[in-house]
């Protein structure tokens, strides 16, 4: 596991976009696994940047969210749908066939699960997995007990998970309790990680992270076992 520090979150978001941009521009094609909350929109930010002035293109890319609330249909604004369509999708050129969520709105959300990861297999694999970390040490939404060989499943959100992400809703009563995600496993699979963190409501986890063992109650020390995983953490993430 490779340690990057950054000095602030612009510099980690430049890093991290520099990093993206390098496995873009330099395949014919690349598959992408993103992240949402606050952590990647500044390297989603800089991603748009990249295509509008210096003409980069997204058409060789697809891309795999890791996970979607269960219940809010694509344009609801707390969905992760829409948030990738807000901060990155429609700003750049990529084909939107190209660009996979699960679907959170699904009849059978166990079916979903299995078509979503059949499709990440069927199209080659994830290149880079981008993560963020929550403060309980979750990755996607792979609360603390998750084994570590999980597939893509649905998951009871941890109520600290709900109360984090209640800043994108109207109040923490209309954060949904339930989710699709990506499995450890899953994630595993990409052929490269890169974790970002940012700020000092992540530095236990970034601690935990780096001088811990594998342990179940915190998922992203599964990150342990794999051998491309780059991190990169600003200054207050770091304490
Ligand atoms: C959510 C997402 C995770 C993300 C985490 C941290 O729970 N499902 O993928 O890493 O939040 O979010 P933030 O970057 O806003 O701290």
């Amino acid at each position: 596991m490779e340690i990057i520090a950054a000095a602030n979150y612009e510099e980690m978001s430049q890093m991290a976009a520099t990093f993206l941009m390098h496995k873009v521009c330099n395949a014919r094609k690349v598959t992408l696994g993103l992240a949402t909350g606050g952590t990647p929109l500044g390297t989603y930010r800089r991603l748009v940047k990249y295509h509008q002035v210096e003409g980069i293109s997204f058409q060789g890319v697809q891309t795999f969210n890791l996970d979607e609330y269960v219940g809010l249909g694509k344009m609801h604004p707390g969905s992760y749908h829409s948030y990738m369509e807000t901060h990155l999708f429609r700003w750049i050129d990529i084909d939107p066939c190209q660009t996979h969520l699960p679907n959170g709105e699904a009849v059978d959300l166990k079916l979903e699960c299995a078509r979503y990861e059949e499709l990440i297999r069927s199209r080659g694999g994830i290149d880079i997995q981008v993560l963020g970390i929550g403060s309980n040490g979750h990755i996607g939404f792979n609360e603390p007990g998750t084994p570590f060989d999980t597939r893509t499943h649905v998951v009871a959100l941890a109520d600290s998970t709900r109360r984090a992400n209640a800043r994108y809703f109207s109040g923490e009563t209309d954060v949904p309790y339930q989710a699709i995600t990506m499995g450890i496993g899953t994630i595993l699979d990409s052929r490269q990680i890169l974790l970002l963190a940012s700020g000092i409501g992540k530095a236990a986890a970034i601690r935990h992270l780096i001088e811990g063992n594998k342990d179940r109650q915190f998922p992203a020390s599964a990150l342990l076992d794999h051998p491309d995983v780059t991190v990169i953490v600003d200054q207050s993430a770091s304490n």
